[in-house]
């Protein structure tokens, strides 16, 4: 099967909307790759703050993310010889990412690292420019969607899972000010193409959500 072949579905959609918990589990069912782009763009972050970057400095901080050779195995993340999988979960290093992603050149730098993820039996990639920009050619277009409520809500629940003090009001104020900038900004901003399938998962459980991902992609595969 030549790359050109490779069927990818792409998943794009606000922060915290549950975009990588579900294209991970279609991926899964479906025995397809799986591309965390968003990973990508918080690794360049993690490496800009590392290297304590002016991230008004862009082609310092295009330097940064064409340096990272990310190593993904048995689902941790390592960078420079440094399992870098909890650090780049950080909120400031999600807020880093999301003012680096506004820079055309960092863009650029991440874009073949993503083309290269394409690879047989299929792909499965989540991020917020997969169907507009990285892979226009995907059979299968998802826009996931919840509301900002739900979204700071699930985000507030993972963080205290996983020990890390958190607080709601400050939360929903930085989910916000990260979708405007995610949605406003010029290059590759989040929208939904023409041909993409939106999906809002307020009131859905995650295995409704799934269900509806591969229900749509046995649908445009008959
Ligand atoms: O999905 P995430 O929260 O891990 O992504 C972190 C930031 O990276 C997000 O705020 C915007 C940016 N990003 C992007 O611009 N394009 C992508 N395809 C994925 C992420």
């Amino acid at each position: 099967m030549s790359q050109e072949q490779v069927e990818v579905i792409a998943i794009d959609g606000p922060t915290a909307s549950g975009k990588g918990t579900i294209a991970g589990i279609v991926a899964q069912r479906l025995g397809y790759h799986y591309l965390d782009s968003g990973a990508l763009y918080r690794l360049a972050a993690l490496t800009c703050l590392d290297r304590q970057v002016d991230l008004l400095d862009e082609a310092a901080c295009a330097k940064a993310a064409s340096d990272i050779e990310p190593i993904f195995r048995d689902g941790r993340i390592e960078l420079f010889g440094r399992d870098v999988t909890e650090a780049i979960r950080a909120e400031i290093v999600g807020i880093t990412a999301s003012k680096i992603a506004t820079l055309p050149s960092v863009r650029q730098a991440l874009f073949d690292l993503q083309r290269r993820a394409k690879k047989a039996p299929g792909l499965v990639a989540d991020g917020r420019d997969m169907a507009s920009v990285v892979f226009p050619d995907a059979r299968l277009k998802v826009f996931l969607t919840a509301s900002a409520e739900s979204r700071a809500e699930r985000r507030y629940r993972q963080l205290i899972q996983k020990g890390i003090s958190a607080n709601l009001t400050s939360l929903t104020e930085d989910l916000a000010e990260r979708d405007r900038r995610d949605r406003e900004r010029k290059t590759a901003p989040l929208v939904p193409m023409p041909d993409s399938r939106i999906l809002d998962s307020s009131n859905l459980t995650i295995e409704e959500t799934v269900e509806t991902v591969l229900s749509w992609w046995r649908e445009v595969n008959q």
